[in-house]
């Protein structure tokens, strides 16, 4: 299931995450990776620990938590800090799946990688090629998104990024380890919310059939979800 998750951050903080980036200082991509990804990745990043990789997670944490459709489609229990990736002209990272678990900074902690997530802090007429090319069992999409736009997507999935012919993508990206770790319950969840919140418009909300599809989802989620 793939979730375009429009407007995340607004205007003005796209505009501040650039200008934050611009000065910041980019290192090899390969530093976080493991290495059969090494192999495959060719960007820049932005050190996790820095100062402003730490300001500008913490922006876009702030901002997911005004998201119900971040959250219904990844119904999140733990969000590693966002990082932040470029790919200039001839870059890009060939197909991969990202790892399943990853430690938690300044904690002694891990966690699994259910969810994987794009935002786009580049408009796409910046940039040629850096389409996001994920595989689902319906083939391969294509994702270009909107600066300020996010895309979700089950961490399970084989994906890349098209080299760059033109211009510069810069993005943020993390992994959520999910309440619901099975993609498919995940999905049904999903679906089951959005049709939920399409038929409230319509239903006062103590008629019965609103009711027993909001009980329905509780109780779906409450088997499925592991704390
Ligand atoms: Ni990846």
């Amino acid at each position: 299931m793939l979730v375009h998750v429009p407007g995340v951050l607004t205007p003005d903080e796209v505009a501040l995450c650039r200008a934050r980036l611009e000065a910041g200082e980019w290192i090899d991509g390969r530093a976080t990776a493991g290495p059969q990804a090494a192999r495959a990745k060719h960007n820049l990043q932005i050190p996790e620990d820095s100062a402003t990789a730490r300001e500008l997670g913490d922006l876009i944490l702030r901002a997911l938590g005004r998201s119900p459709l971040f959250n219904a489609a990844a119904l999140p229990l733990r969000v590693l800090p966002p990082l932040f990736n470029r790919y200039d002209v001839g870059m890009g990272f060939r197909n991969h799946v990202d790892g399943a678990v990853r430690a938690i900074p300044g904690l002694n902690m891990r966690m699994r990688a259910d969810v994987s997530t794009t935002l786009f802090l580049t408009a796409p007429e910046e940039y040629d090629g850096g389409e996001l090319v994920i595989k689902d069992t319906f083939g391969h999409h294509a994702v270009k998104l909107p600066a300020g736009d996010m895309i979700v997507y089950p961490a399970t999935s084989l994906h890349r990024v098209e080299p760059i012919t033109r211009g510069s993508r810069w993005s943020a990206f993390f992994w959520s380890q999910s309440m619901v770790k099975d993609d498919g319950q995940r999905a049904l969840l999903f679906d089951l919310d959005q049709g939920i919140t399409g038929v409230r418009g319509r239903l006062t909300d103590d008629d019965p059939a609103a009711v027993a599809l909001t009980s329905c989802y509780h109780n779906l989620l409450r088997r499925w979800a592991e704390l």
